[in-house]
């Protein structure tokens, strides 16, 4: 008799989705998320990873702030699907260091090993529907345009080599009308929108309550798994 499978919790890791606008602070809500769920093996992914490879003209054009980061075909969404695949799977993934200074992946990789809980954030988190399959919880953080133009133009300027013009006009040009095209009909598909100030602290609690459930439900089905393995072995 062939023996049932056994497949291990940690091979079925849950992966959370946080979309939302450049700057509405995904990045920061999902430290947080993981800094209140207070387990092992929990990791962020930045979907910033997955930008596409520029040809040198695609590159020449992006120095002038005139390349178009904003519509989901600057996503390798082929590549990033096939990694959370192997990260749900348990297996380890390799993934792309981005430059947003010089628009381009660095030559070296970083190895991620498969985390119980893997927080996806992206401006397109919740567009593929191939990765829509793979979440168990969908979140779109929220905040006024005028806050987020505000930090993008900060952060830019301060750790992504750019200056203040040329962050204007990439906003109006790309970031402001691809959000309303692209970004904001996410919200659809979120179990949970949140607004991303700095006290939401409710929204972080359920969050993390909804993660710790999850993770219980697993554990237990994982338990009644190995107990019913045993019986079969007895069995035999
Ligand atoms: O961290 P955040 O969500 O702001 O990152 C996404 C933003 O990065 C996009 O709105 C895009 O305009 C910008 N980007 C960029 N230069 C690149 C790649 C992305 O300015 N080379
Ligand atoms: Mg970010």
């Amino acid at each position: 008799m062939e023996r049932a499978h056994y497949s291990p919790p940690w091979a079925d890791t849950s992966i959370i989705g946080i979309a939302g606008s450049s700057g509405s602070g995904k990045s920061t809500l999902a430290h947080k998320i993981v800094s209140s769920l207070n387990l092992p093996w929990v990791a962020i992914l930045s979907m910033d990873s997955f930008y596409r490879v520029l040809t040198p003209e695609q590159h020449v054009v992006a120095q002038r702030n005139e390349y178009d980061f904003d519509s989901p075909s600057s996503i390798d969404f082929d590549t990033l699907v096939e990694r959370l695949q192997d990260l749900k799977a348990g297996r380890r993934a390799e993934i792309p260091i981005y430059s947003f200074e010089h628009h381009r992946r660095q030559d070296s990789t970083e190895s991620l090993y498969s985390p119980h809980v893997l927080i996806l954030e992206g401006i397109f988190a919740l567009y593929d529907q191939r990765i829509l399959d793979l979440l168990d919880l969908r979140i779109f953080a929220e905040a006024d345009a005028d806050v987020c133009l505000g930090r993008r133009i900060t952060r830019d300027v301060r750790e992504r080599g750019r200056d203040i013009e040329g962050c204007i006009k990439q906003w109006m040009s790309f970031v402001k009308p691809n959000f309303e095209k692209f970004v904001e009909p996410q919200r659809k598909v979120a179990d949970i929108i949140i607004p991303a100030r700095l006290d939401n602290r409710a929204a972080i609690d359920i969050v993390v309550g909804h993660v710790k459930r999850t993770l219980k439900e697993k554990s237990r089905k994982h338990q009644e798994e190995l107990q019913r393995l045993g019986k079969q072995v007895e069995d035999e």
